[in-house]
């Protein structure tokens, strides 16, 4: 079997928890999944595919990642530190009965990420951080719900912006948005990436190749790596129950990124011009995807 899947009589329980016959429920797609292994596709481990109930328990998590965002989106503004943004994020996601997710994650400080201007991603908010007119920001939230795991990000304009970065900030949601349109189960998972990539390229934007989406679901980072330079028709099939962000990191310039700040985590372009990401969270369904967060 393609992961050491069930040896299970088709009588028995299915091994989804739904409580039905297996031949009732998983032994089709488990049967094409190992049809398309053979074939030699890269096929998701079956441990990635998320049940009818895990969808529901990531759908409540999501329901308090975009509150919050939509919370940031009606506060923010010039003036306002990343530090201030934190601390709503903070309290909107604990008032909800749930955890941020970045706080503590791998010795990150913080309960979102904040990233402006020519950090591409991972800033860290403060209170000596304030934003200006003009500024472009990313604000990337995460957050955990009785274990289930929802990640988002927007971009936000503070006051008026030149149009080169405003411009920017469009493209690189229009891309995170070809980027869902080419979205096909039993496609590819490259063909998301590929997409994406050339939509920026045609405006004359490039993309970042170290860091792309992910995953999500039971953990915060689950396989698999979600490229953004990818090349069509390669990667993993995007099998029915497959969960993950598509979350492009879109440069004004070149693709080159800087990863040397002491702190560990600020990301910033090499070449010191902006970048923009916007950050969607899906489950691939029998026929196209459910949006879960943005
Ligand atoms: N939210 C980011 C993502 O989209 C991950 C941030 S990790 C942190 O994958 F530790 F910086 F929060
Ligand atoms: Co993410």
């Amino acid at each position: 079997m393609y992961d050491g899947g069930p040896d299970l009589g088709r009588n028995d329980e299915c091994w989804c928890g739904s409580g039905k016959k297996y031949k009732k429920c998983h032994a089709e797609l488990d049967q094409r999944l190992q049809a398309l292994y053979d074939s030699g596709e890269e096929v998701p481990e079956r441990a990635l595919l998320k049940t009818a109930e895990d969808i529901e328990g990531i759908k409540r998590s999501a329901a308090v990642n975009v509150g919050a965002l939509d919370y940031v989106a009606s506060r923010i503004g010039p003036g306002v530190t990343t530090e201030d943004i934190d601390r709503w994020v903070h309290d909107y996601t604990v008032e909800h009965g749930a955890v941020p997710a970045p706080l503590d994650y791998e010795g990150f400080p913080k309960s979102v990420c904040t990233s402006a201007n020519e950090v591409v991603c991972h800033g860290i908010p403060s209170p000596d951080e304030v934003l200006r007119e003009g500024d472009i920001v990313n604000v990337d939230c995460s957050t955990i719900l009785d274990g289930y795991y929802s990640d988002s990000s927007r971009m936000f304009l503070i006051g008026d912006v030149p149009p080169a970065k405003a411009d920017l900030v469009r493209v690189a949601k229009e891309a995170m948005e070809k980027g869902l349109e080419a979205v096909r189960p039993w496609g590819h998972l490259g063909d998301v990436g590929a997409a994406v990539n050339a939509y920026a390229r045609e405006h004359g934007y490039s993309v970042v190749r170290e860091f792309g989406g992910h995953g999500i679901g039971l953990e915060f980072h689950e396989d698999p790596f979600v490229s953004f330079v990818a090349r069509e028709g390669t990667g993993d099939v995007l099998v029915p129950g497959l969960c993950f962000t598509i979350e492009p990191m879109v440069n004004m310039g070149k693709a080159r990124i800087d990863m040397s700040d002491p702190n560990g985590w600020t990301v910033r372009t090499h070449d010191g011009k902006p970048t923009a990401q916007w950050e969607v969270q899906i489950v691939i369904t029998e026929d196209g995807y459910e949006l879960l967060s943005w």
